[in-house]
């Protein structure tokens, strides 16, 4: 597609009006229709599932067998258990569906169902033990490989088309591998991962702690990125009144205030199950906080440091995000109004892939893919600002929405049901922009991902907003 074709006006069936043109790094390579050459999405797509595999093996290596078979917490899976899942879903859909190849170990599909054996259960499991678990997911992706050297990009079906399913599998590994860091947070014990701190460029400046984004209507959703998940899609408009967005994600010590007020007793800052919750629970701060002698204090991969007051607060339930936003007099931002922050940009009226524009993550970016272990400080990445000047939407912390997971119009499942349509409902709520624990390939401004309200060991923290004054900002 040419950039006019991206004009406002009426666009093209698979090219909606207003949305920018997906971009990626290995660029367009001057094939037609915009899309990448054949030789292009082969490369993207090994280098995502090799980058995948890189980070699954840190995450995997770093403990010994007793470690990796053990449930650390009967919130999460035994680590041997992703191992071997990984493996056998890049079987089922790389190796089985798309390459048409016979199974490899079809006895251990039902093994590695998530459907079928709730995380607490899987110890109990016969489970690959460590090194065969290795040795299956290294066996299949061997195979794998020999598939995309010979995989057509189009016209094949959309399983194919653009190397979808390739992607689709590496952010499936790199999802499980945010699960195994979430693992490794909750391990008792000491350090067995390491990382520099993050940059703070920026984190000095004097910034105004909220932006007034202006009312109208902006394409929500994608129909133009090769590789979003069926949730993402398709592209629509959005009506958005106008409203105030904070600047920076919440900080530990702004959440400090509100717990030094008494937010945690007082049931008039808690909405739905909220303050049964957090009695029942005996909850009074974030997850791996606690109190020593006057001083805070919380355990970071197995090292317990000083609550850094400067850093976005992490571990906060939506219960806790919403409850320290009523305290503040404001609310959680809806999903559609997080998007059009991110995506929105006011000079052209269109939506674009990240707050920057539309090239992918860098360093100087974004908080991603683990290369670090904590977020930066609020009002770092001066250079991933949105044309607004909103900071840190992309990477650092996953951001609680108010909104519940649902499907867009015109939503379709694809490939498989249990992605994202089984949760559809008003049992999840929506998170966004993804944290430190997150590669980029699974991270966008449409990417959507949702948990249960009560939970507080994934990566995730806040930022608050209020309706504009009537007459501010039009729309
Ligand atoms: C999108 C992160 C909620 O981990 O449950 C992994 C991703 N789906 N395997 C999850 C997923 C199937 C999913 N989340
Ligand atoms: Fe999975």
């Amino acid at each position: 597609m040419t950039d006019d074709s991206m004009a406002d006006g009426p666009g093209t069936a698979d090219t909606p009006s207003g949305e920018t043109p997906a971009a990626g790094k290995a660029g367009t390579g001057g094939h037609p229709a915009g899309e990448p050459a054949p030789a292009e999405l082969r490369q993207r797509a090994l280098d995502a599932l090799t980058t995948a595999r890189a980070r699954t093996a840190v995450l995997t290596d770093c403990v010994d067998d007793r470690d990796l078979t053990a449930q650390h917490s009967p919130l999460m899976s035994p680590l041997v258990w992703d191992l071997a899942h990984i493996g056998n879903q890049e079987e089922q859909w790389l190796l089985r569906t798309v390459g048409g190849r016979p199974a490899l170990r079809p006895e251990i599909d039902s093994v590695y169902d998530a459907f079928e054996h709730p995380r607490a259960a899987r110890p109990a499991l016969p489970l690959l033990p460590p090194a065969e678990a290795r040795l299956y997911a290294h066996e299949v992706r061997g195979r794998v490989l020999d598939i995309l050297d010979r995989a057509a990009f189009e016209g094949g079906g959309p399983l194919t088309d653009s190397a979808f399913a390739f992607g689709m599998i590496a952010q499936h590994e790199q999802q499980h591998d945010e699960t195994m860091l979430i693992t490794h947070q909750l391990r008792k014990g000491p350090a067995a991962l390491t990382a520099p701190a993050p940059p703070a460029d920026g984190a000095g400046e004097k910034l105004p702690p909220e932006v007034l984004v202006p009312g109208g209507a902006f394409t929500m959703g994608t129909s133009a990125e090769p590789w979003a998940l069926d949730n993402e899609r398709p592209a629509h408009r959005r009506e958005v009144p106008a409203f105030r967005l904070d600047t920076v994600p919440v900080t530990c010590g702004a959440y400090l205030a509100f717990i030094e007020d008494g937010g945690y007793r007082d049931p008039r800052w808690w909405a739905g199950e909220g303050f049964e919750q957090i009695r029942r629970h005996e909850i009074g701060a974030p997850l791996f906080w606690r109190q020593e002698g006057g001083q805070w204090l919380r355990r970071r991969f197995g090292v317990t440091e000083p609550v850094p007051l400067d850093e976005p607060v992490l571990h906060v339930s939506w219960y806790e995000a919403d409850a320290y936003a009523r305290w503040a007099g404001r609310r959680l931002p809806t999903e559609a109004e997080w998007e059009k922050a991110a995506r929105h940009d006011p000079a052209t009226g269109r939506s674009r892939r990240f707050p920057w524009g539309d090239g992918d993550p860098t360093p100087g970016r974004a908080n991603l893919g683990q290369r670090h272990l904590r977020p930066a400080p609020a009002g770092s990445y001066r250079e991933g600002a949105s044309p607004l000047g909103i900071r840190q939407l992309i990477g650092d912390v996953w951001e609680w929405t108010a909104s519940d997971f649902l499907p867009y119009p015109g939503f379709a499942a694809f490939p498989y049901r249990e992605y994202s349509e089984v949760f559809f409902g008003s049992d999840h709520k929506v998170l966004r922009g993804g944290s430190f624990g997150v590669d980029e390939v699974a991270c966008r401004g449409t990417f959507r991902n949702w948990d249960l309200p009560v939970r507080r060991q994934i990566f995730a923290g806040f930022r608050t907003a209020r309706d504009a004054a009537p007459g501010e900002g039009g729309g």
